[in-house]
């Protein structure tokens, strides 16, 4: 099963995705996680996408389209798992077009988008307070999720960190470039893949229960 987790910044993409990949034994795949990694350990491409992330704007396609391909290629090759979640990625209709090639040179394909929906106001109350573990990735939050101990990571016990790009005037630039470059991907899959729009505005366990429901 190959799943495509849509949504604005903020939406709650890797908040679900965390919790439905054991469930669902999903390889869970975030183009942020990897190019964040690549900046954490200053490798060449950390180096080169650093200033971007940073400003809200999008990595090129190019360099996405590597990442992808090797990540995606390792999963059909892991027969413990039963597919992949992609979380950030396609993120412009180029991507998306790419994707489709890379998959049907493969043989695989997409079972679904699942689009989280949720208002501009609620992601920049949710971003300011978002705050994310640099090592096993999981996502807090200090109004609605904090963890246990401040500032530090539940499961791991690693520092948490608020990222860089989710300073109020990014989180808007970040919001706009969602709004021009990856909403018209959803026009490219009309009528292709099946595509479900899930209220993101939910409270968690809700959102998680209806995207069970939409995947069953
Ligand atoms: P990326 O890491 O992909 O960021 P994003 O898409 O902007 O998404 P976020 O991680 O910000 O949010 P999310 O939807 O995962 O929400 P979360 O679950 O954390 O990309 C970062 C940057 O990398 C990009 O700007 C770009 O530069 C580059 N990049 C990445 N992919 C790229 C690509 N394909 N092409 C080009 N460039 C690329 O939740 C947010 C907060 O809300 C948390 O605090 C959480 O606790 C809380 N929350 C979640 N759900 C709920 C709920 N139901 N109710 C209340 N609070 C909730």
């Amino acid at each position: 099963m190959n799943l495509v987790l849509f949504g604005a910044p903020g939406s709650g993409k890797g908040t679900q995705a965390e919790r439905l990949r054991d469930r669902f034994t999903l390889k869970h795949i975030s183009t942020g996680d990897l190019l964040r990694d690549a900046v954490a350990r200053k490798t060449e491409l950390g180096k080169k996408v650093e200033s971007i992330m940073a400003a809200g704007e999008l990595v090129s396609d190019e360099i996405v389209l590597e990442l992808i391909k090797e990540t995606v290629s390792g999963v059909k090759a892991d027969d413990k798992l039963q597919g992949w979640m992609l979380d950030g990625f396609p993120r412009t209709v180029g991507q998306a077009q790419a994707l489709d090639g890379l998959l049907a040179d493969a043989g695989d394909n997409i079972d679904g988008v699942v689009v989280l929906e949720v208002n501009r106001d609620a992601i920049i109350e949710r971003l300011s307070a978002r705050r994310s573990c640099p090592s096993c990735k999981a996502v807090y939050n200090v109004i609605n999720l904090p963890p246990a101990k401040e500032g530090v990571c539940d499961n791991c016990g690693t520092e948490l960190v608020h990222r860089k790009d989710d300073q109020p005037e990014t989180i808007a630039n970040r919001l706009d470039v969602y709004q021009d470059q990856t909403m018209p991907i959803l026009e490219h899959y009309e009528g292709k893949i099946e595509i479900h729009k899930v209220n993101g505005s939910l409270p968690i366990d809700d959102v998680t229960k209806e995207i069970e429901r939409v995947i069953q």
